[in-house]
């Protein structure tokens, strides 16, 4: 099966085999996603005495969780101008300390666990590649040393090309992702409290209690946790304030000196660096998820940029990945709706999910206990946010125009050119169809009207997947979903 974790790092040599599917239980919460944001979620909550299950519809930590360049950091990117521009010096107080407070998290719970994720305490910089980008480094140190932040200003970046300035704050992390979620699953289970994985969350009622449809029985508990990534529940209207980015990264085995802080490129494109191993790994390329477009092309371009600042022996892995960025630029972790709801959710952590979803964790097992929690009303689900209205029209507009607009794109008549590895689209009546041959030369026929809302999915390449422009579901060329928030998959149709 094609899926965005194909080629990761972090999922190199790592199958798990999966655990019993539940039938038929009742727990105190059942969490959806066995993610970072899930996990965590959980083993907190059973700190806390509950009996827990987390639904997984693949396997711990083959979603976005194994596909990121993995640094566990509160300084990232240009993040708190972003947000004390969008909010106020308050709002990115309050991030900085939350996003402190989950990287010691991060660290505390691998010691107590004793985890074995190769974790390592490290330098962060967000840095200027050259003069034009140094008026966004200053600002960034300034609104992340405001926000609380131990932050220092510095040309001392241990990179292979000179920078402008940086801002450094040190003591973050780099770790392996896979292992440190494998090692969270393995704190969950046990006492009562499951993960069930190749299970898949259908639909979630909000009663006493709550009954989750899945794949493999219906489940009952008194709270449910949404930690699925993009939340998977049409009700709290998410997909109108979520934008989907998808990015790049490569892996490349280098000789000579390796970088030992983290980076990230203060300006555009963004070139986010750290090493692994003997590896330099490489991220970027972001772009709108389900513009189809030159996705080869993007990792090219990162592979470039690696052979031109270290001496490349070989390209180990490739992978990319997509993270939902909330409109007004601050996760959403809280209660799905406005009304009282027993029903959680934690999103739109904006690419930098391993803190954020760690952070999720922490606020929603506090929410969950009855807990006050310091940061909880700033990223609640429910919070007003007045300057973000023109961000949130663009995106809906976005979405309403691929819905019309994509209808309009012509479509081929015939199949018989389509080269192994390609897709094409078929027009089809009034819809189209989208046509894939694979190797052995089959072809393979799927609508592309996107389950979850009715977009018009398009062939990614570099993933050989249908992925959907307006909230990001990607389906597999046989019509499964890889990725939410559609459930079902594409309807299956005659080649
Ligand atoms: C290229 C790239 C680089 C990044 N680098 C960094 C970085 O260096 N540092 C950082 O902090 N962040 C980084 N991020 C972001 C970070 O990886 C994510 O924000 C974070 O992993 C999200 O965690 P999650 O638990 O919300 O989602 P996931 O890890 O995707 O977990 C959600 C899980 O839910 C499951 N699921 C979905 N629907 C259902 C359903 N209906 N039923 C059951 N299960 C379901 C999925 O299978 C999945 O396993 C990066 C992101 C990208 C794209
Ligand atoms: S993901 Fe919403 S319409 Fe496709």
């Amino acid at each position: 099966m094609t899926t965005s974790a194909a080629g990761s790092l972090w999922l190199d040599g790592r199958a798990r085999a999966a655990l019993s599917p539940p039938v038929d239980v009742h727990v105190d919460v059942a969490i959806i996603g066995g993610g970072i944001a899930g996990l965590t979620t959980a083993v907190l909550l059973k700190r806390d005495g509950a009996r827990v299950l987390v639904i997984e519809a693949g396997r711990v930590g083959h979603g976005v969780t194994g596909c990121n360049t993995a640094k566990v950091t509160a300084l990232q990117g240009t993040v708190y101008t972003t947000i004390r521009r969008a909010h106020g010096p308050e709002a990115a107080a309050v991030y900085a300390q939350a996003s402190a407070a989950a990287v010691d998290r991060v660290a505390g719970l691998a010691r107590e666990q004793d985890i074995d994720c190769d974790l390592e305490r490290r330098d962060a910089f967000t840095y200027a590649a050259d003069a034009g980008e140094l008026g966004a480094v200053e600002e960034e140190f300034d609104a992340a040393r405001t926000a609380g932040l131990p932050v220092e200003l510095t040309d001392a970046v241990d990179l292979p090309f000179p920078v402008a300035g940086a801002v450094r704050l040190r003591g973050q992390i780099a770790f392996h992702p896979v292992r440190y979620v494998q090692g969270l699953a393995e704190a969950v289970a046990g006492d009562g409290s499951l993960v069930a994985e190749g299970v898949r969350a259908l639909s979630v009622s909000d009663a006493a209690p709550c009954r989750i449809r899945t794949t493999n029985g219906t489940v009952t508990a008194d709270r449910v946790v949404v930690a699925s990534h993009y939340p998977f529940l049409d009700r709290g209207l998410f997909f109108t304030r979520l934008e989907v980015q998808r990015s790049y990264c490569v892996a490349v085995r280098v000789r000579g000196p390796l970088p030992s802080g983290m980076s990230i490129s203060a300006g555009s494109p963004t070139r986010s660096i750290r090493s692994y191993g003997d590896l330099v790994i490489v991220g970027g390329e972001g772009h709108a998820a389900g513009s189809g477009a030159a996705d080869e092309e993007r990792f090219r371009r990162l592979e470039a940029f690696a052979r031109a600042q270290w001496d490349v022996e070989a390209v180990t892995h490739r992978w990319s990945a997509q993270d939902p960025i909330p409109h007004d630029h601050l996760p959403l972790i809280g209660p799905y709706t406005p009304l009282p709801s027993r029903i959680h959710v934690a999103t739109g952590f904006m690419k930098w999910g391993l803190t954020g979803g760690t952070l999720a964790g922490m606020v929603l097992a506090d929410v969950i206990a009855g807990r006050d929690n310091p940061w909880a009303a700033r990223f609640s689900p429910n919070r007003l946010s007045p300057r973000s209205t023109p961000q949130l029209a663009r995106l809906n507009a976005k979405a309403g125009i691929h819905f019309v607009g994509d209808r309009l794109r012509p479509g081929i008549g015939a199949t018989d050119d389509i080269p192994p590895g390609e897709a094409r689209e078929v027009r089809d009546g009034l819809g189209k169809t989208g046509v894939y041959r694979d190797e052995d030369g089959e072809l393979h026929a799927v609508s592309l009207r996107c389950t979850h809302l009715g977009c018009l999915v398009r062939f990614n390449r570099a993933e050989r997947s249908w992925d959907c422009p307006c909230h990001g579901s990607r389906f597999d060329v046989d019509g499964s979903v890889l990725e939410g928030p559609a459930v079902d998959p594409l309807e299956r149709r005659e080649a």
